[in-house]
């Protein structure tokens, strides 16, 4: 399994997973159509080692030739639109991306056989939870958000394309990842960037709600451990055990910048707002002998370090999100 088709792979965690396949010596071929959220700058070091497709899944002829030229032996779709708030605003593109998308990808993955499909869900799919308990891979899909739904839609075709055709399809779900190149529109990089510029840093509601952080370079890790060593039809939560409340985390970032407490801002909560999500990954760590290896202190402050180190490519995404953020915060 030694050619890779990584789709999404110039958005956040993907261009994490293509760093380390590089690293690991798997040949990578990479598709994405570089949306708002794609920047092939995350992966510039490793220009020359990656065969480069902007391409949209969506587009079937597209992905039919590139299946024609590359002959991968295996696909791992990160591929989608990530952002729950964009999805409460227009639920299109994710329907677009995400459910036809994924379907292309399988259809195309079915025609011409590969080893391995590593379809990318999310701990979202299972709804939310209220302060106790966990989410097991067998607890039943509850999606609340438009994101969530298409998340659970392309989830469930996935296996749905292993139990009928014998595709080779594994399902990961990881929870709330972290860390370098995150764009500045998750909660993380959203409260650093304002607090440096001496912002109102937004805060939903009374910051209650509950996530799970995981580290990028954890989680890319554990796709591959699963890509190597899973079991095809199998679904795999990816979770830290780190959960926070995100006015913990908001306070913490503060904390590392050296900035008031007073810059935060509560606003209006997020429509339908799941209120906590927690995995139980223990399927993962058991049978696969996967454990992450960045705790959550050390990782946020790593990442605020890179944030502080690479201001400069977080400066040239702004002008583009001021509108949003008008929009997402008012
Ligand atoms: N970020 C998280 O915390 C998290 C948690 C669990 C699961 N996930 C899942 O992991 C995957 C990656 O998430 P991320 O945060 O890196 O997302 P991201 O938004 O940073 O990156 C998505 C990438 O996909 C590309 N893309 C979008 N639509 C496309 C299309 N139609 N054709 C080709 N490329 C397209 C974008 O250009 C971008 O490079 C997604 O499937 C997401 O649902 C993310």
């Amino acid at each position: 399994m030694k050619r890779l088709l990584v789709t999404g792979g110039a958005g956040f965690i993907g261009s994490e997973f293509v760093r380390q396949g590089v690293r690991k010596g798997y040949g990578i071929i990479l598709a994405d159509s570089l949306t708002y959220a794609g920047d092939l700058l995350r992966i510039k070091e490793f220009e020359k080692e990656i065969s480069f497709h902007k391409i949209s899944v969506t587009d079937r002829d597209a992905v039919e030739k590139l299946f024609i030229a590359e002959k991968p032996d295996a696909v791992v779709h990160w591929a989608a639109e990530s952002h729950v708030d964009r999805s409460i605003m227009d639920a299109g593109p994710f329907i677009d991306s995400n459910v036809k998308g994924t379907s292309i990808m399988l259809d195309a993955a079915r025609r011409h056989g590969v080893e391995c499909f590593v379809n990318v869900s999310t701990d979202e799919v299972y709804g939310d939870l209220d302060e106790s308990g966990s989410f097991f891979e067998t607890t039943p899909l509850n999606p609340s958000s438009p994101y969530s739904v298409s998340k659970a839609s392309a989830d469930m075709l996935g296996r749905a394309f292993h139990r009928t055709y014998g595709l080779p399809v594994i399902t990961v779900r990881p929870s709330n990842n972290y860390g370098q190149w995150q764009y500045p529109e998750k909660l993380i990089p959203v409260v650093v960037v304002k607090a440096l510029r001496n912002e109102s840093v937004p805060v939903y509601a009374q910051g209650l709600n509950v996530r799970e952080w995981l580290c990028v370079s954890d989680c890319a890790d554990a796709v591959f451990r699963i890509l190597e060593k899973g079991k095809a039809g199998d679904v795999y939560n990816i979770g830290s055990g780190e959960e926070r409340k995100n006015i913990e985390v908001v306070k913490e970032i503060l904390k590392i910048l050296g900035k008031p407490e007073d810059l935060i801002k509560f606003t209006k909560d997020r429509p339908g707002h799941d209120f906590r999500y927690s995995l139980n990954s223990g399927k993962l760590r058991k049978e696969l002998s996967w454990s992450p290896s960045t705790d959550f202190g050390s990782g946020l402050n790593n990442t605020v370090e890179w944030f502080l180190s690479n201001i400069n490519w977080v400066n040239a995404k702004i002008a583009a999100l001021q509108e949003y953020w008008s929009k997402a915060y008012s």
